[in-house]
């Protein structure tokens, strides 16, 4: 400290440390460094003050563990005269925020500036102060051949996440949803109902609606494809297609399959035995038996479309996650899904659907119709769709790559319109290693399983478990096991503990920037820490739509919270009367009561309701519920004032029983 200027500058100079260094380290991946590092600042009193609490201080600083690692870096630092130091630092936080910028570039991100509101949304959602641009998400609309379950709910919930994530991030988001009404796998299930057509698909469709409603899936437009509004928009991109010369008569002889919609080549069939003996072919990858077709009908020109498919794959965010952007470069490099497509079919062999325009002996191949419906949701061909589009991110199952990741961008370059940003393709649920779905007979209703675990825990469990890259096993003893373990006993316990009457009778939340400094235990380190970085952690997971890390990086804070509440006892410095076992008993609250809300934060995009209870409890601002708030209140220069806990009960989950 030999170049010590008066202490006010130093003052200075030291807060701009911390916040430089902090970023600076944490942009050099200097983990253990930025520990110590903000160690030093932490001690920057006792540094300043004099020479006597200097060496009091670096001898606290030898206790740490890292200091071996870093006393070089930390000795060179107090060697610099500040002016020096703080160019060397400046140097290192324009390189850091040059990297940064490239890296928000590189991912479409732009800095939050301005509110703007979302149009329509039945959910309340976090809002930044600021917003950047529009967002899109979709899920698919599902077939109305059958009710809702795991698999549908999964979509939808992944869907719904990456929207509130988005939202928080200050996006204006659409998030549209719907069912898929026509065909002929639908008719012949209202056949087996004996419902009239129109009565059999609302009743159907209103069980998906009411999933979403019971499952917090605040999308802003739902999408029936016999909807009036969704005939306009199909008829209108279909005479789009033909003006552009995409679309011609044609004839197609081949096998088609019902349950799957699909035309398919001999190459993606074989032969097997159904339940009676008799030899059947059905689809290689469905299992799903087809049926001869041989007929007229209308053909979209794909077939000369594989560069621009080519070209829309160039990007590796094109589809995500990297496993299937893989599989759809091969199929689209091999070609032999790019013959020209039959787009209709005779109306007697398909009554239920939509009359091609100008030919009523067609109707429109069913998912022509169905991929349309994410225009329809923006009002296409209303000139204000184009703020919206093209979709950012649109979630798929597996099951369907082909349609999303060959037909659908394809009919859009063809229209002469942008293809989407990016799929995000997931895997499948299975029950014993089978797919969960209909056809197999194993399907879970969600309706059931929130009874069972509340439509929060399911949320948790089947974003938490599920990965995006490999199939999911649903099993009752996991969702039990993970909702009670996670939800009730180690978030819960946090909450209830730290707020209720044995530990906080005034049920207070302190403000833990003043009393951060006073817990010295390797246990509250190590929580700082970690709420120092969760918030970084998060985002990086969020961003590769990796929501099972979300949630282990959620945890593993929270573990280290309950960990330092353990360490430290506050049951017992209620006890004491001392000035210092207050404070103690202050700093561990506020610290681990930080944790809860940037965790209940973090989570909301996983499990709505449950965060807003928790924030609501927490006495959390609405206009604090942003990413931006996902900083630890210690890092920040948010006003001292204490909180009070907002609820009688102080249970956050209660513990499911078997
Ligand atoms: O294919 N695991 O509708 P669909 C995970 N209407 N997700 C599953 C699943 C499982 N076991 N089973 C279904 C259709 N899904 C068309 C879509 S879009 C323009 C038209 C999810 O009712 C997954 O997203 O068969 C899958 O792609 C979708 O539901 C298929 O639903
Ligand atoms: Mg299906």
């Amino acid at each position: 400290m030999a170049h010590c200027g008066t202490q006010f500058q130093y003052g200075g100079i030291l807060s701009k440390m911390k916040v430089a260094l902090f970023h600076v380290g944490r942009k050099l991946n200097l983990i253990n460094g930025v520990k110590n590092i903000i160690l030093v600042q932490r001690l920057k009193r006792s540094i300043m003050t004099s020479q006597t609490n200097m060496e009091k201080a670096l001898d606290e600083l030898k206790l740490n563990p890292y200091f071996e690692k870093y006393a070089k870096k930390i000795s060179k630092l107090q060697e610099t005269s500040p002016e020096e130091f703080l160019s060397k630092i400046e140097a290192k936080e324009r390189e850091a925020k040059a990297k940064k910028e490239a890296l928000a570039q590189e991912r479409k991100f732009q800095p939050a500036s301005r509110a703007k509101p979302t149009l329509g949304g039945s959910i309340r959602r976090y809002y930044s102060n600021g917003s950047t641009s529009n967002f899109y998400v979709t899920t698919p609309i599902f077939y109305v051949n059958a009710g809702p379950h795991i698999g549908h709910l999964y979509s939808a919930v992944l869907a719904d996440a990456v929207a509130r994530y988005n939202s928080m991030l200050g996006h204006s988001v659409r998030l549209t949803t719907g069912t898929d009404e026509h065909g002929n796998k639908v008719q012949q299930a209202a056949q087996v109902s004996k419902l009239p057509m129109s009565d059999y698909c609302s009743k159907i469709s209103l069980q998906f609606h009411k999933m979403c409603e019971v499952f917090d899936v605040g999308y802003t437009e739902y999408i029936r494809t016999t909807q009036e509004r969704h005939l306009k928009t199909l008829n209108h991109f279909w005479i789009t297609l033909r003006k552009k010369d995409y679309i011609y008569p044609g004839t197609y002889s081949g096998w088609y399959c019902v349950p799957d919609e699909a035309f398919l080549s001999t190459s993606q069939l074989e032969d097997r035995k159904n339940a009676n003996g008799e030899t059947v072919k059905v689809s290689i990858e469905s299992g799903h038996p087809v049926e001869w077709a041989e007929e007229d009908n209308y053909k979209f020109r794909l077939s000369v479309l594989q560069n621009d498919l080519k070209h829309w794959l160039k990007d590796e965010n094109t589809v995500r996650p990297a496993k299937f952007h893989k599989i759809l470069s091969e199929w689209i490099e091999e070609g032999s899904c790019l013959e020209d497509l039959s787009i209709s079919r005779p109306i007697d062999r398909v009554s239920w659907g939509v009359p091609v325009p100008d030919d009523n002996t067609q109707s429109i191949y069913v998912w022509l119709d169905a991929l349309v419906n994410y225009l329809t949701a923006l009002g296409y061909p209303e000139e204000s769709y184009k703020e919206f589009w093209p979709p950012n991110i649109q979630v798929i199952g597996k099951d369907i790559l082909k349609f999303h990741g060959v037909y659908w961008p394809a009919f859009l370059i063809a229209a002469g319109l942008e293809p989407p940003r990016s799929l995000l393709c997931h895997s499948h649920w299975t029950v014993d290693g089978q797919k969960m779905s209909k056809s197999k007979g194993n399907v879970v209703s969600p309706f059931d399983a929130a009874e069972s675990y509340t439509a929060d825990g399911l949320r948790y469990f089947l974003l938490r478990e599920a990965v995006p890259y490999s199939d999911a096993n649903y099993s009752k003893e996991k969702v039990f096991n993970t909702v009670n373990s996670e939800l009730a006993d180690s978030l819960g316990n946090l909450v209830s503990r730290c707020t209720g009457k044995a530990v906080n009778p005034g049920r207070e939340i302190p403000h833990p920037g003043k009393y951060v400094d006073i817990l010295k235990s390797e246990s509250a380190t190590k929580l700082k820490y970690c709420l120092e970085t969760l918030h970084l952690e998060a985002r990086d997971h969020y961003e590769k739509n990796n929501l099972h890390h979300v949630v282990d990086s959620v945890m593993s804070t929270v573990h280290a919270a309950n960990q330092m509440v353990e360490f430290h006892k506050p049951w017992h410095l209620r006890k004491q009367t001392d000035d210092q076992s207050y404070n103690e008993l202050q700093a561990v609250l506020s610290l681990a009561l930080d944790c809860t809300r940037i965790s209940g934060l973090i989570l909301y995009p996983i499990v709505p309701k449950l965060s807003n209870n928790l924030l609501e409890l927490l006495d959390v601002p609405e206009n604090e519920r942003s990413w931006a708030n996902t900083v630890p209140r210690h890092l920040t220069k948010s006003e001292n004032s204490v909180r009070k806990v907002n609820a009688e009960s102080t249970i956050l989950f209660k513990r499911i029983r078997n």
